[in-house]
Formats: structure tokens, C-alpha cells, sequence
């Protein structure tokens, strides 16, 4: 039986806007009432909220409670977008849900601040709905692929990377939309679930994840999954992304580059999903992608007691990225790119 279901990441009620804090999980349930902009931005710094299509969710809420108060507050509506897209460099979802806020702005900014309080909530409403949906879609789409492409009658070992689940979007997930949807017709042997150091997004949210949804796993070092590869015991690696570029390279959480790497070397598929908001079609490759650079104390300490010596500094990234070339396919809910994952290709997800 479920041990529970997995908690919504986060929600609106009246005009408050609540964030489930993820640094609690897995042992506690607990909402962050978000009553302005700046709540919304310590919280996505601070990676009680985290993933890319849910950062871009509440960045729309950060937007929304902007206008919340009656009376303006001392930065500028741009200065506000400014102050939200720097709380993290990485993942687009943030940066494309600001430019449609600031389109949005544009066509009402002769409006009153309270007319604008309601549009904004509207349409941070229907930026959570609307990842919802594209999870679905996605889901059913990459199972179906890896039923067609992967499958070969024997239930799957699938390795998955940090959390690109319900907790990383405002639906079911991305990868683990995926994984939910192969599980529903029986295809899932097992989840290799890396723990993905030093947040361990893997071993506090995926595995919880996988305890919620009944769905068999196993918790691994992230240094594990080489060896796993070795002794057959990985037939698929799905992960999500937070970034891709217009030929397809990819940033992910750190650590992804190097299962991309050692998955070609023992001819494993290797699988992404993301919604097309993930898409950052500006950018030619990986190379123009930001990686986050994180606080070595993140790294050198762990639940608040120092590993390290207090003399030994530390470097902490928080992505890498996975050249298109080591891609097996590409899965969005307009559809998959595989068999050579190119510009062009991409290019025909958006018509
Ligand atoms: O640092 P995080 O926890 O925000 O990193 C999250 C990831 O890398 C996820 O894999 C990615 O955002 C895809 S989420 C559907």
C-alpha cells in the first residue's frame, strides 16, 4: 500500500501563494507562505523550491504578488524581473515565463495595480495548470517510445538523476512522468535512484517518490551507476533538463554529463525529458549555457556538521552539460527527436 502521495509542490490560496519546502523532505510537510516577490526569490535561492519548470512556475508568482499590495513598491516592475531572474542562472524555464510576464505587462500597464494583481494570478494559475498537462503528455509519449524503441519484453532497470518528478514541476514530472507511465503497464523491474550529492535531490525526492507511487527503486551513490552499467543492470537512463540549446546539447544537474558519457561507452540509451519551454533556441549550443556556481559550504558541511577540513575550500557546481551527440533521444509533449538529435529537428517540436 502507498505510504502516502507525493505533496503538491506548490499552490495558490486567496492571495497568498505557498511553496512546499523541499529541504524538509522527506520526513516533513511543510508550506512557505509566500506574500511577496522577495519570499518567492529567498525561497528559490535558498532551493526549498527547486527544478526548472517549477522555478518557472514561481517566477510567475513572484510576478503575481508584485502587484499584491495596493501600494507600488520601491523597485520598478523591471527591476522586479531583474531581481527574479537572478536567483538562478541555469534553467530557461525561469527566463521564458519572465518574457511572457513582461509581454503581459506591456499590453496592461496603463491598468490599476489591483486589475494587474488579477491578471498576473490568472496567469500564474495557468502557468501551474498548463505544466500539468504538458507532464502528461510527455509522460505518455516517452513510454510510449520506450515501449517501440527500448523495450524487449523484460521489465526495465532504469537510472534516473537527481529529481525531475512532481517535485521538480507542477504536475507528475518530466523523467519520472515517464517512468510513472511505464510503470502503469508493468514495464518497471526497477528505478536505480542516483542521490545526487550534495542535495541529494535523488535519495530525499525521487526515492520518496518512487515510496509514494509503489514503484520498486533502489538508492545508489552517484559513483555507483558506472559499475551498474558494467554488470547489465541498466537497460535506460532517463533524466530531465534544464536547459537545451538549439542543436540539442543540454545542461542537467551535475553529474549528468559524466552518465551520458559512461551510457554511450556501454551502449545504453540515454534519454531526456523536458517540456518545450526547457528550449533555449537563442543559443547555438552548450557552450552559451550558465552553469550555476554554488557555495562550497553546500559541499563541505553536511546537515550542518562539517565534513571537510575548516581549511579545505571546495568547488561546487551545480550543472554540467550533455552534448547532443550522446543523446538518444529528446522527449517533449510535442513529440521525441531521436536517431541524431539536430537543430532542424528540434526546430520542428515548435510548429
Ligand atoms: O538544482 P535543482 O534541484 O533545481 O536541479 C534540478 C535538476 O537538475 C532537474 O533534473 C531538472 O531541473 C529537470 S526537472 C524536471
Amino acid at each position: 500500500m502507498a505510504v502516502t502521495q507525493t505533496p503538491q509542490t506548490a499552490f495558490w490560496e486567496g492571495d497568498s501563494y505557498f511553496v512546499l519546502d523541499q529541504l524538509l523532505l522527506p520526513h516533513r510537510t511543510t508550506y512557505i507562505e509566500c506574500r511577496t516577490p522577495e519570499d518567492v526569490e529567498a525561497a528559490i535561492i535558498n532551493m526549498n523550491l527547486r527544478g526548472a519548470p517549477l522555478i518557472g512556475a514561481a517566477a510567475s508568482a513572484g510576478v503575481a504578488l508584485y502587484f499584491r499590495s495596493p501600494a507600488a513598491p520601491p523597485c520598478s516592475f523591471d527591476g522586479e524581473i531583474a531581481k527574479l531572474l537572478a536567483t538562478r542562472p541555469t534553467a530557461v524555464n525561469l527566463r521564458n515565463v519572465l518574457e511572457e510576464s513582461k509581454k503581459i505587462y506591456s499590453q496592461n500597464s496603463t491598468k490599476s495595480r489591483e486589475e494587474l494583481f488579477k491578471i498576473f494570478l490568472d496567469f500564474s494559475k495557468r502557468v501551474h495548470l498548463r505544466d500539468a498537462e504538458r507532464n502528461i503528455r510527455m509522460g505518455e509519449i516517452g513510454a510510449d517510445f520506450v515501449k517501440k524503441r527500448i523495450y524487449k519484453g523484460e521489465k526495465l532497470k532504469i537510472l534516473t538523476h537527481c529529481n525531475a518528478g512532481a517535485l521538480a514541476t507542477c504536475g507528475s514530472g518530466t523523467a519520472l512522468s515517464v517512468i510513472r507511465a511505464l510503470n502503469k503497464q508493468g514495464l518497471v523491474g526497477k528505478v536505480w535512484v542516483d542521490e545526487t550529492r550534495p542535495y541529494l535531490q535523488g535519495a530525499r525526492l525521487t526515492a520518496f517518490e518512487m515510496l509514494c507511487e509503489e514503484i520498486p527503486h533502489e538508492i545508489i551513490t552517484d559513483s555507483t551507476a558506472g559499475w551498474l552499467m558494467h554488470e547489465n543492470e541498466v537497460d535506460l537512463i532517463i533524466i530531465g533538463a534544464d536547459r537545451v540549446a538549439a542543436n540539442g546539447d543540454l545542461a542537467n544537474k551535475i553529474g549528468s554529463y559524466s552518465l551520458s558519457v559512461l551510457a554511450n561507452f556501454h551502449k545504453i540509451p540515454f534519454i531526456s525529458a523536458m517540456p518545450l519551454e526547457t528550449f533555449d533556441l537563442n543559443i547555438p549550443d552548450g557552450r552559451s549555457i550558465v552553469i550555476e556556481k554554488r557555495s562550497d559550504s553546500e559541499l563541505l558541511s553536511f546537515n550542518g556538521v562539517r565534513i571537510a577540513h575548516t581549511g579545505c575550500h571546495g568547488l561546487h557546481l551545480g550543472f554540467d552539460v550533455v552534448p547532443a551527440g550522446l543523446l538518444f533521444a529528446l522527449v517533449t509533449e510535442n513529440g521525441v527527436v531521436s536517431d541524431g538529435i539536430s537543430a532542424e529537428k528540434i526546430s520542428r517540436l515548435f510548429k
